[in-house]
């Protein structure tokens, strides 16, 4: 469904991303991790066309959307939450997934029905009249996941959706994020709550410093040599392994 090839993204002398490439299977739930400042939210970013790539390609369905607009992207199907959510405070939260929903429903009345409709696969049906501004940290992720939703994507790109919420939180919304896939959205996720990654993605991909550095099942990649010292520093997969040998 997505193909990005050989991406890379320099903002003056920072490459923020180099060469990285990641195709993602229609009906999957697909994994993007790395440590902070990896460059993860720049390619999706470039995926969805808010910034157009210094070089490489991204293609969607066969077709190469890399010139193309991110409003244009949005109707062919593409729709991304944002890592740092900002609901329109002064709306309610109905009026707020409507937004999303406006892409193909024109008219207010059948947006706030569709608005609705996608509120209650969120788990906030009981919100729709509450002003934005008053919604939890977990309900405004929820939200940001409900107002992308609503344009009615085939290929949901989710930065973050669970940072910064408590156990039990991550364990409710999963359930949420697959449901969703199980209707027919392809999913690309960044995430750094590895239990999620672990239950959601069938394929990982790793960026580490603008690179793609692994990829494969989730529980491949995160004993992987290189993926452990990208987080942890050169030489820790030896020192661990070390460590256990002593242990046992
Ligand atoms: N518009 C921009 N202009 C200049 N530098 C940028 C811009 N956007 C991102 N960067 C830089 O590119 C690098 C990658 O940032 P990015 O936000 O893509 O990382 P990330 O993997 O999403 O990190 P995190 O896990 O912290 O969200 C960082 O060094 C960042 O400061
Ligand atoms: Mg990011």
């Amino acid at each position: 469904m997505l193909d990005v090839q050989d991406i890379t993204m320099r903002f003056g002398g920072l490459v923020a991303v180099s060469g990285a490439s990641l195709s993602v299977p229609k009906g999957a739930i697909v994994g993007l991790i790395g440590p902070n400042g990896a460059g993860k939210t720049t390619l999706f970013t470039i995926i969805a066309g808010f910034q157009a790539p210094s070089a490489g390609r991204v293609a969607f369905g066969g077709q190469d959307i890399t010139g193309k607009p991110a409003h244009i992207r949005a109707r062919l199907g593409i729709a991304r939450t944002f890592q740092i959510v900002q609901p329109f405070a002064g709306l309610n939260v109905r009026e707020n997934i409507a937004v999303g929903a406006y892409l193909r429903h024109a008219r207010r009345a059948d947006a706030h029905a569709r608005a609705e409709e996608v509120a209650r696969r969120v788990g906030l049906g009981v919100d729709l009249d509450k002003p934005a501004a008053s919604l939890t940290v977990a309900g405004r992720k929820r939200l940001e996941l409900a107002r992308a939703l609503a344009t009615e994507p085939l290929l949901l790109l989710l930065d973050e959706v669970l940072a910064g919420l408590n156990p039990s939180e991550i364990r409710d919304i999963i359930p949420v994020i697959q449901a969703i896939r199980d209707d027919g959205v392809t999913i690309l996720m960044i995430e750094h709550v590895m239990q999620a990654v672990m239950n959601l993605c069938s394929h990982v991909h790793v960026l580490a410093r603008g690179r793609m550095i692994a990829q494969g099942a989730p529980r491949d990649v995160c004993a992987d040599p290189a993926v452990i010292e990208a987080y942890l520093g050169k030489g820790a997969a030896g020192r661990i392994e070390a460590g256990e040998a002593s242990d046992a």
